[in-house]
């Protein structure tokens, strides 16, 4: 990893199905490497709780398990990328969710004049959709910090207090929804991204799918926390 400040900062794109583990896999990574990470479904979640303009704009969308527009989604993640960028040089993002369309991963790629273009890599996670169903039927967030606990967590309350509640979006008409859109929009990103792109087995444990994506962390050389 070599270059000035914006060039040396690497993204890490997380795609796959609704329910494929992306948020879980994430939220154990960002415990074990020095990266920062967001989810543009937690961030439009936020604005919908915040009631802004732009959640009022987005919750019947979300609603209905239909994609939100790219101009909203790309404004949000250009900002927090920014963000993130400024924090110094050898940074390391994981995009939990972005791009879903392939105007959101050309105005990716576009992003400081195509500085980032490079060091963008894409991890597929395979997961096939009746295993989707089954885990999302049984997820439950946190209200208050939007963690994530599936069917192998034993607990009612989150690990900050919050209270354990089920997504609006995880009724099973409304995922089968998200399913039909994954597989129309984003999946064949997976051509976009051929030659930045490797595809990870998702299924069997939560501590299996993170090996593996740790394995492939490491062959990148992304920092471990001490
Ligand atoms: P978003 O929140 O991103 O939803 P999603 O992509 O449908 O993904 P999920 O959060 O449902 O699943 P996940 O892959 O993170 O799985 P998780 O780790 O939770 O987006 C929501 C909505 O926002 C979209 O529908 C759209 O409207 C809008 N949106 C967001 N980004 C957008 C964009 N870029 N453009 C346009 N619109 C956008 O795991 C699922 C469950 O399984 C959990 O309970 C977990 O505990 C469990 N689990 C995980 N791994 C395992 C395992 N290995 N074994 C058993 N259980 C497991």
């Amino acid at each position: 990893m070599t270059g000035t400040m914006t060039e040396m900062i690497t993204i890490l794109i997380f795609m796959g199905a609704p329910g494929s583990g992306k948020g879980t896999v994430a939220q154990h990574l960002k415990e074990k490497y020095v990266v920062s990470c967001f989810s543009t479904g937690n961030l439009l979640r936020n604005e919908v709780k915040e009631k802004t303009a732009i959640g009022r704009r987005v919750e019947g969308i979300i609603g209905v398990g239909g994609l939100v527009g790219d101009d909203v989604v790309n404004g949000i993640v250009e900002k927090n990328i920014e963000k993130v960028a400024a924090g110094g040089k050898g940074v390391v993002v994981i995009l939990d969710g972005y791009p879903r369309t392939e105007g959101q991963a050309r105005v990716l790629d576009g992003m400081k004049d195509g500085k980032f273009r490079n060091s963008i890599h894409v991890i597929e996670l395979d997961v096939d959709a009746d295993e989707v169903v089954a885990r999302i039927s049984q997820r439950r967030v946190c209200a208050k910090c939007g963690n994530t606990y599936g069917a192998m967590d034993k607990i009612e309350i989150c690990s900050c207090g919050g209270e354990l509640i089920k997504r609006k979006d995880d009724e099973e008409a409304t995922v089968r929804n998200r399913l039909k859109e994954y597989e129309k929009a984003t999946l064949p990103l997976s051509e976009y991204y051929f030659d930045r792109i490797v595809k990870i087995n998702g299924k069997g444990t939560v501590e299996e799918v993170v090996k593996r994506v740790d394995d492939y962390f490491d062959g990148l050389g992304i920092e471990r926390r001490r």
